[in-house]
């Protein structure tokens, strides 16, 4: 009791913020009640003792009244001094108000029971003073109230036995009574301290996060500053490096500290001169040393930052590499940081992905190669293999520099000059409405030529339009085609192009000169509409394939393009959007079919064979061929092994459990599944290079599996890669089944076989 009392009163050094403040309501709240009362008591007390002078019933206790109230006074004013000088000890003084009316109380009452009032005088204290530290000071002061109109009663009733015990009984009743609401009460205040310290430390917490937060990336931002070749690079390191861990299964808490470390990864280049950072010819040996210092002085600059040490790990150990190559210190596997070695393979993706000041962005698909063949050897194969899944998974490629013409030639002013002598940079088109808005005069005021404003179609790595050969080369430059504002199109690489003008007066478009183009496209097709002031142009096109992605860019001829904005749509379009101008181009169409229809998978995992029930002894054989379009050793077949209620892949309750890859690789899904990887690569295995030619050239291929317990055995071999991997399985209690999937590959003549 005492030390909660203790609590309660240096409890005003404790807290801080918004708990101090809900306290120092709260305490305020009981001073102003306890203040009410006494003041109400002191009345009562002096009503009494001006009473005495006049009337025979209050006379003997003159004593007592006179007492009451200089006591009541005293507490009174020694109260409001302590709640002046000391606020944190408001309650304190409350308490103090408190005591002195129970003691004034019990007093006077001693004196009007006259009647073994000291033993009543005593309970009272035993039952009521340890309650002052229980309960808030209203409820001692309703106590008391009680036990004030009981006396008086008692001592008019001419101290009637009966009445006088009855009356005790009734006292220790509410005494109890209040001593349980007071309890429950109090518990009540506690925790709205407790829960108001809580959100007050919290907020601070969260305050502190943010301030790093933005600390942090603002330095960042200044390091990739500095080197103007690595635009944005330390966020996008920071944001894979993110997405690796939790891909890893990192808790949030990690997660954070990874995407810290990898923010500030590359803070040792404030120390390298900003000549070499911003060279665009080769660096030499001498320059190279230099910049290979960034990562110790990385490590130097952010040691001093003692809170967190995972900063300063991650800057030195960065261009480690597993095979203990690398640098500073050379370490190897395991030795390596952890998030060194997840910082490590972001870093290394993006740089391949970005354009550096000696050389052009490589091609996802191509580092996406790099990060395989590295894995083991510069990377962890842990997270080599998590950012290769990150690259699987981005069909939109949206893991890459953006141009900065995204952000800023769009937001300018476009004055294209004669045909096509300048080109707003590329704008990204997919499966969600994008919305382009504009302003087109001509660029020439004084001749008043009208402009005639274009757009181009076309993919390329970097998002913009060459012309250049050698870019066009690097950037893998491919032109679908150009349509004009008014309708007409040519056509370039697009396989057919089909426009539709109609004379409608757009509701929304002001202005003549204002326009809006609404872009999407969906698979092998794109539409867009070109809405002016009086017509609107509706373009579809069939892109040669599914696979390459579609930019459009604005130029024309003498044409000032102003008030550009563009903005894509949350929601995705529906498939059947675009109608049909040119049938998909199938290479299944023709082929065997088995027991299942033939599947052509365009993407990643864009289409799957119907589910087989796997049981021990199944065999699946098929033929598949790479589309032309394939040009990579994983862009072949697939066996996914999932659970699902309904038997379909992505159905009822569905989970991937393991994916087998023909390359061999092999991926597990699901935290019920642990896969367990044997591949091999026999004397049938030339070389890559020959294996891509073996997927181009087709093949029939056969898929076997065992069934043991809770393990399944996925079995085959093609063009020497040997696979015998097995999915160990912790939760047996769906039905599991078997599908074939692939990457830009056909398959057909599906044949199943039970055992
Ligand atoms: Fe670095």
């Amino acid at each position: 009791m005492l030390t909660k009392f203790k609590k309660i009163l240096l409890s005003g050094n404790i807290p801080s913020g918004e708990g101090l403040n809900v306290r120092k309501n709260i305490m305020e709240e009981d001073r102003k009640f306890a203040q009410i009362w006494s003041k109400a008591q002191l009345i009562y007390w002096g009503y009494c003792l001006i009473m005495s002078f006049f009337d025979e019933a209050f006379t003997r206790c003159r004593g007592a009244y006179i007492m009451a109230v200089v006591l009541c006074l005293t507490a009174l004013i020694f109260a409001e001094y302590i709640a002046r000088k000391v606020p944190d000890l408001i309650l304190f003084s409350a308490f103090l108000v408190d005591a002195a009316i129970l003691g004034a109380g019990l007093w006077a009452a001693r004196i009007q029971l006259q009647h073994d009032s000291l033993t009543v005088v005593m309970f009272l204290a035993v039952v009521l003073v340890p309650v002052f530290f229980v309960l808030p000071p209203g409820f001692n002061i309703g106590l008391l109230l009680t036990y004030d109109i009981l006396a008086v009663f008692v001592l008019q009733g001419d101290i009637n036995p009966q009445f006088y015990s009855s009356a005790i009984s009734f006292l220790f009743i509410s005494s109890s009574i209040g001593i349980v609401i007071g309890i429950y009460v109090n518990k009540t205040r506690v925790e709205r301290f407790v829960f108001a310290e809580v959100i007050a430390k919290q907020k601070v917490q969260e305050k502190a996060r943010v301030m790093f937060e933005q600390t942090t990336d603002a330095l960042a931002g200044a390091i990739d500053a500095k080197d103007t070749y690595t635009n944005g690079h330390s966020r996008r390191v920071a944001k894979y490096s993110l997405e690796i861990a939790r891909g890893a299964g990192k808790s949030e808490d990690e997660c954070e500290k990874v995407y810290f470390a990898a923010l500030l990864h590359d803070v040792g280049k404030i120390g390298v001169p900003i000549e070499i950072l911003q060279k665009k010819s080769r660096l030499t040996d001498e320059e190279f040393e230099q910049i290979k210092q960034h990562p110790v002085k990385g490590g130097e600059i952010l040691s001093v930052i003692k809170e967190s040490p995972w900063l300063s790990i991650g800057a030195r150990y960065h261009h480690e590499r597993y095979d203990g190559k690398g640098y500073p210190e050379g370490l190897k596997g395991d030795e390596i940081p952890e998030i060194a070695r997840i910082v490590s393979v972001a870093d290394a993706y993006d740089a391949m992905t970005s354009i550096r000041s000696y050389r052009d962005p490589i091609p996802q698909d191509k580092v996406r190669e790099q990060i395989v063949k590295g894995s083991g050897t510069q990377f962890d194969p842990v997270y080599a293999r998590l950012m290769v899944h990150m690259i699987d998974v981005d069909t939109e490629y949206q893991m890459k520099e953006r141009a900065k013409a995204d952000e800023s030639d769009i937001n300018g002013i476009l004055t294209t000059g004669a045909y096509r002598e300048a080109v707003s940079a590329g704008i990204h088109i997919s499966s969600s409405m994008t919305t382009i808005r504009m302003s087109i005069s001509s660029d020439d005021e004084a001749t008043g030529i009208a402009p005639i404003p274009s757009l181009i179609l076309f993919d390329a790595l970097d998002g913009k339009v060459h012309t250049d050969e050698k870019e066009i080369k690097d950037c893998l430059y491919f032109e679908y085609g150009e349509i004009w504002f008014d309708g007409r199109t040519v056509t370039g690489g697009a396989r057919k192009m089909k426009s539709k003008v109609e004379n409608t007066e757009a509701d929304d478009i002001k202005h003549n000169g204002e326009y809006k183009i609404e872009a999407v496209r969906i698979d092998d097709h794109a539409l867009i509409r070109i809405a002016g002031k009086a017509q609107t142009a509706e373009i579809i096109v069939a892109l040669p394939d599914s696979s390459r992605f579609m930019y459009i860019a604005l130029t024309g001829e003498h044409c000032r393009i102003s008030d550009l904005s563009s903005v894509k749509a949350e929601e995705k379009c529906p498939d059947d959007y675009i109608p049909r101008i040119a049938d998909k181009i199938s290479y299944i169409k023709d082929a065997p079919t088995g027991d299942m229809p033939n599947i052509q998978i365009d993407g990643y995992r864009k289409a799957h064979s119907a589910g087989v029930p796997v049981k021990d002894g199944l065999t699946i054989t098929f033929h598949a061929k790479c589309l032309p379009i394939a040009r990579l050793v994983y862009h072949c077949p697939f066996i996914i092994l999932y659970a699902s209620d309904d038997g379909k892949v992505n159905g009822e309750n569905a989970r991937d459990l393991m994916l087998t890859r023909f390359d061999g690789e092999c991926w597990e899904h699901d935290a019920s599944c642990t896969a367990v990887t044997d591949v091999k690569q026999t004397e049938a295995f030339g070389n890559w290079d020959a294996w891509m030619k073996y997927n181009q050239a087709g093949y029939d291929t056969e898929v076997r599996f065992t069934v043991e317990d809770n393990k399944i055995t996925v079995i085959t071999e093609n063009a020497g890669v040997s696979i015998r991997n097995t999915a160990v399985l912790s939760d047996m209690s769906q039905p599991i089944y078997a599908a074939i999937t692939g990457d830009q590959v056909a398959v057909t003549n599906i044949r199943v076989q039970q055992a």
